[in-house]
């Protein structure tokens, strides 16, 4: 296994903003596969979705991680909420390090993402729906794939952050920050 960290959890669990924070805090640096994607297609999540499909999306997802093992080791790498989803990707991410799972419930999600225009899979008629099934449908795949788990909702950027740093150091004899 490599010595990464990867960030995983729901649309709107905050995977980039507290990734951000840990690199800023650890000295490591931080990819975001969504950016990543967007970077080398040179067009954004939707464009992708509705130009291609979810199914062209799915396979960069998995393509990303694959790159991601060839780069050097000792990232923040935070991952599409629907990435950790392919059994191939599951694979993938316990190869590349540390896998964190930021838990959220979907109360928090829908007030976080109401009106959000980037996200093609809440773009629907009833978003809260469809929050509530994908959740419901992914939450076992992300619990059974995470080394560490934090309940993110009503915490601040600080409290999560702390709680990520203590679980890291629980399971490790070094300090998790120098
Ligand atoms: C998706 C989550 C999005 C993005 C795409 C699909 C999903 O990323 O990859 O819209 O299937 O949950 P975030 O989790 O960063 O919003």
């Amino acid at each position: 296994m490599r010595n990464n960290i990867i960030l995983i959890g729901f649309m709107g669990c905050g995977k980039t903003s507290v990734g951000v924070r840990l690199s800023y805090l650890l000295k490591k640096a931080m990819t975001d596969t969504d950016k990543m994607i967007e970077r080398l297609n040179e067009q954004t999540v939707a464009e992708i979705f509705e130009r291609y499909g979810e199914g062209t999306f799915r396979q960069m997802e998995t393509e990303c991680l694959q790159k991601l093992l060839q780069e050097p080791e000792g990232q923040i790498i935070s991952v599409g909420g629907g990435l950790p989803i392919r059994s191939e990707n599951q694979e993938l991410l316990k190869q590349l390090g540390l896998v964190i799972y930021l838990r959220v419930t979907a109360k928090t999600v829908c007030e976080r993402l109401s009106g959000d225009m980037s996200r093609p899979l809440l773009q629907g008629e009833n978003p809260e729906q469809r929050v509530q099934e994908l959740l419901e449908k992914r939450t076992p795949i992300y619990e059974s794939i995470a080394d560490i788990v934090i309940d993110v909702d009503e915490k601040s950027f600080d409290v999560i952050l702390s709680e990520v740093v203590e679980k890291m150091e629980e399971r490790s004899d070094e300090p998790a920050c120098n």
